[in-house]
């Protein structure tokens, strides 16, 4: 067990000690120009337990979190507080505020609490800008004596002037969405019911809306995810939480693209469509008032399989970086174009000091068996970022080769810890190998799962023989966030090394001559 604070992120959102699991409540003050993340904390351990309490984060920039206490707690010990949303109530629909609120800071709670009766749905009040809440003396504002109904999204219906809930009947299968013109009577309007992967429940459903792309796609175009006939310049998209059960084993987030009336959510396909493909990213969460119409939204970075056990000490668990999402058509084969989320990572670079180590490789488009080194000082803080943008020669290999592109990160201090990155052409598939540690908890776990993969597609068919593809990471102590071709696939994973976590060198190879041409590979370390 490492025993110290030194493996934990420093850009992704961490509980100052103790446990950490869903974010809940993101909002944006556009008073204060202050974001607000609320979480499942449990303050007095490294595991998930009751009384499970909303723990509070604050940001100018998205990048770095402040701590700000505990936002609301239980007052007993058997129950929780368990995930929710957030609004900004700016007209007082709920009756709650007077004048001496600002419209801008009139944040609602609505989330789920949770007794070993019943969960039940409950609202509270902010009369100091989200620092801490009231609870509602009428308390719960929605109940169907149910231990399984849980996780209130609740956002703002433009077109028909509601508030509009999402909510899991999770075992059912079921989301509910209910609407309401003040937050406190709720009525129900729809289900939408197994849709997607099932897995074992459905959890922290939502709704968003986001702009369709403007580009007009060619007739005779094969995928029944694009909308027909739709003149609308938006679509709906409904995010649902599975655990267990995900393709990738354990917990992940899956999506559909619909339309949204005020009152029935239309999927446009029912299959799933992963939000990330990686083993560590669950209960996603978009912002109430994102500035411009974004949609930005947070994950919770570790997976129930293996979350409550991850080597580190005395905290537990890390959000995800913010993401943008939009909505774009995507080349999924030479055969068919698919609507689906592009993700892109919030960072603000201004955090950072000018610093930092900027290493570009040049001249590897002769790259051969022998391996590209570089070593960074060893002042690294742990934050390293890198872009590796490649092509692939199909007619230069068979099936007998071993045809890799393989990047190794090496640690600092034990050389026999690394990750492995790569792209095996034989198979079209980037690889991720989170394996090589001294950290015997790492070789043990049953289900943290060493090595995963994407299912790559090359960003540009350049010709029938050569593709090109691109990624982005970023790597902040103890996680890795992989964006390939510009955020339309990624994989989100933690990892966990013997000795010290912070990457100190990097390498790359390949396992067959002639094959992938590297048109950029560039790695810096980032210091805050
Ligand atoms: C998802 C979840 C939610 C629940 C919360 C409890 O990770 O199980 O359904 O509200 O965690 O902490």
């Amino acid at each position: 067990f490492n025993t110290t604070q030194d493996n934990k992120p420093l850009i992704h959102a961490t509980p100052p000690e103790g446990w950490m699991n869903d974010p809940n409540g993101l909002w944006y003050d556009s008073k204060d120009e202050l974001y607000h993340m609320y979480y499942q904390y449990n303050p007095n351990d490294t595991v998930w337990a009751l009384p499970i309490v909303w723990g509070h984060k604050t940001s100018k920039n998205l990048t770095i979190w402040d701590d700000a206490g505990i936002a609301m707690a239980p007052t007993d010990t058997i129950t929780g507080f368990y995930s929710g949303s957030v609004v900004v109530d700016y007209n007082n629909t709920s009756g709650f505020f007077n004048s001496s609120t600002d419209p801008r800071q009139r944040a609602v709670a609505i989330y789920t609490y949770n007794t070993p009766e019943a969960e039940v749905q409950c609202v509270a009040y902010s009369l100091d800008g989200g620092y801490s809440f009231i609870q509602y003396e009428s308390n719960p504002v929605l109940s169907n004596n149910s231990t399984q109904f849980r996780d209130p999204k609740v956002i703002w219906h433009e077109e028909s002037q509601k508030w509009i809930m999402t909510v899991a009947k999770t075992q059912e299968y079921k989301v509910a969405i209910y609407s309401s013109s003040d937050l406190k009577d709720w009525t129900l309007e729809s289900e939408v019911e197994k849709v997607g992967v099932l897995g074992y429940q459905y959890e922290c459903p939502g709704l968003a809306k986001i702009s369709l792309p403007d580009v007009v796609l060619e007739s005779g175009s094969n995928n029944k995810t694009i909308p027909n006939s739709s003149s609308s310049k938006d679509a709906w998209v409904l995010f649902i939480s599975i655990n267990p059960g995900a393709p990738q084993g354990g917990s992940y987030v899956e999506y559909f693209i619909g339309d949204f009336n005020g009152t029935v959510f239309t999927p446009f396909s029912r299959e799933t469509q992963a939000l990330d493909d990686g083993k560590d990213y669950y209960a996603f969460q978009t912002f109430f008032n994102s500035p411009d119409n974004s949609t930005l939204g947070v994950a919770w970075a570790s997976n129930w399989q293996y979350g409550q056990y991850v080597p580190t000490y005395p905290w537990r668990s890390s959000m995800s970086l913010v993401r943008n999402l939009t909505l774009e058509y995507f080349q999924a084969n030479p055969e068919s174009k698919i609507l689906k989320l592009k993700s892109q990572p919030v960072i603000d670079y201004d955090c950072f000091t000018s610093n930092s180590d900027v290493i570009k490789f040049s001249n590897l488009s002769s790259l051969s068996t022998l391996d590209s080194i570089y070593s960074f000082s060893n002042s690294s803080e742990g934050i390293l970022e890198f872009n590796l943008t490649w092509s692939v020669n199909s007619s230069s290999y068979d099936n007998h080769d071993f045809a890799d592109l393989s990047l190794k990160l090496r640690g600092g201090l034990n050389p026999f810890e690394y990750l492995r990155l790569g792209y095996l052409a034989n198979v079209n598939s980037f690889f991720i190998d989170r394996g090589h540690s001294t950290n015997n908890w790492v070789n043990e776990n049953p289900f943290y799962t060493n090595k995963l993969s994407v299912n790559l597609q090359p960003f540009d068919y350049v010709n029938d023989e050569i593709s090109t593809y691109k990624v982005y990471g970023i790597i902040d102590r103890n996680i890795m966030e992989l964006y390939f071709n510009d955020g339309f696939q990624v994989s989100t994973n933690t990892f966990f090394f013997g000795d010290y976590n912070y990457i100190s060198s990097v390498e790359l190879s390949v396992g067959k001559d002639g094959v992938f041409d590297i048109q950029e590979f560039s790695v810096r370390q980032l210091h805050l």
